[in-house]
């Protein structure tokens, strides 16, 4: 089977503490449980695509240790053609230090270890899978130069390409916006991107303009409990968050941008898309964890408000 959606990113081993609350610095905090669960943005959002409904592809690296197995046997699991999960000897996989605290907010440090590794000749090796894909994504947890060399490629290609900007320190090279369709930032990341401040809506707005004068197509802000601002130079159009009762934010923003991309991949005009990533990362807040998170597309079609 083809993959219609190729995603060129990250995987981690998220080991994940619950505490009352983040600790501050300096501070030692008595933790109430410590989970190892598959995460990472890149395979995050390729479990997302393929649980909601598209056949994916994934194209990263691990290191040579158990961890970097257990991530790409979860994939498999899922259906995901790992080809281009390449293993780097020497090297240990990616791991996510991340505490969650008792009102589900969490903090997370990411060490790239494999995730360092995708280079753009790595990604050359798989040029065919490029190909072949319909929607290739893109985050920012491996090298730069990489994730630029994969946007370029996929707007040559003629591929629908969308970059999720996670995580953002800063201004994107100017070069890449022409080759973006779609932008997906949260409020810290778009506010990165542009140096507004971006915490509503109201603020979405003007950031989002800023990115379609910079050059890329079309934009979509997630605002977490405050729903999603999609933008384009012809219009923008918030769409309100489905209300759920948070257990744990991780990886929301992953599910929302793998089922949108599923769903674009499938057919469905923007919004349904939008709509159904929406639900999709409603659905996986309100669980704990990356992967586990994740809804099935039969859990989305269910979902009553
Ligand atoms: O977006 C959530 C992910 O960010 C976690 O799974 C962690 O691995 C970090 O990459």
């Amino acid at each position: 089977m083809q993959a219609k959606v190729v995603i060129v990113g990250s995987l981690n081993m998220d080991l994940v503490t619950r505490a009352p609350r983040l600790p501050r610095a300096g501070e030692t905090l008595a933790g109430q449980s410590f989970v190892t669960v598959p995460g990472g943005k890149g395979a995050n959002q390729a479990v997302a695509a393929a649980r909601l409904g598209a056949s994916v592809a994934m194209i990263g690296c691990v290191g040579d240790d158990a961890y970097g197995e257990q991530l790409r046997e979860a994939l498999i699991r899922e259906g995901i053609d790992c080809q281009a999960v390449t293993r780097v000897d020497g090297e240990s996989t990616g791991v996510a230090l991340i505490v969650v605290d008792d009102s589900s907010q969490n903090a997370i440090v990411i060490v790239a270890g494999g995730n360092g590794h995708v280079t753009p000749s790595v990604v050359d090796s798989f040029d065919g899978l490029l190909d072949q894909a319909q929607v290739i994504v893109c985050q920012l947890e491996v090298p730069m130069e990489t994730v630029g060399h994969v946007l370029k490629r996929g707007r040559e290609l003629g591929k629908t390409v969308i970059l999720n900007p996670a995580p953002a320190s800063g201004p994107l090279p100017a070069e890449w916006y022409a080759w973006i369709d779609y932008l997906i930032p949260n409020e810290s990341e778009a506010a990165a991107l542009t140096g507004l401040a971006v915490d509503s809506v109201a603020t979405a707005d003007p950031a989002a303009s800023a990115l379609l004068a910079a050059g890329v197509s079309k934009v979509i802000v997630t605002l977490g409990e405050q729903g999603a601002l999609f933008a384009t130079s012809a219009r923008s159009e918030h769409f309100p968050a489905p209300k759920v009762k948070p257990v744990d934010t991780t990886a929301a923003g992953d599910t929302f941008v793998g089922g949108f991309a599923a769903a674009l991949a499938e057919g469905k005009s923007e919004s349904e898309a939008i709509r159904f990533g929406q639900i999709a990362a409603a659905l996986s807040v309100t669980r704990s964890g990356a992967q586990p998170s994740i809804p099935a597309a039969s859990e989305v079609h269910a979902y009553t408000p």
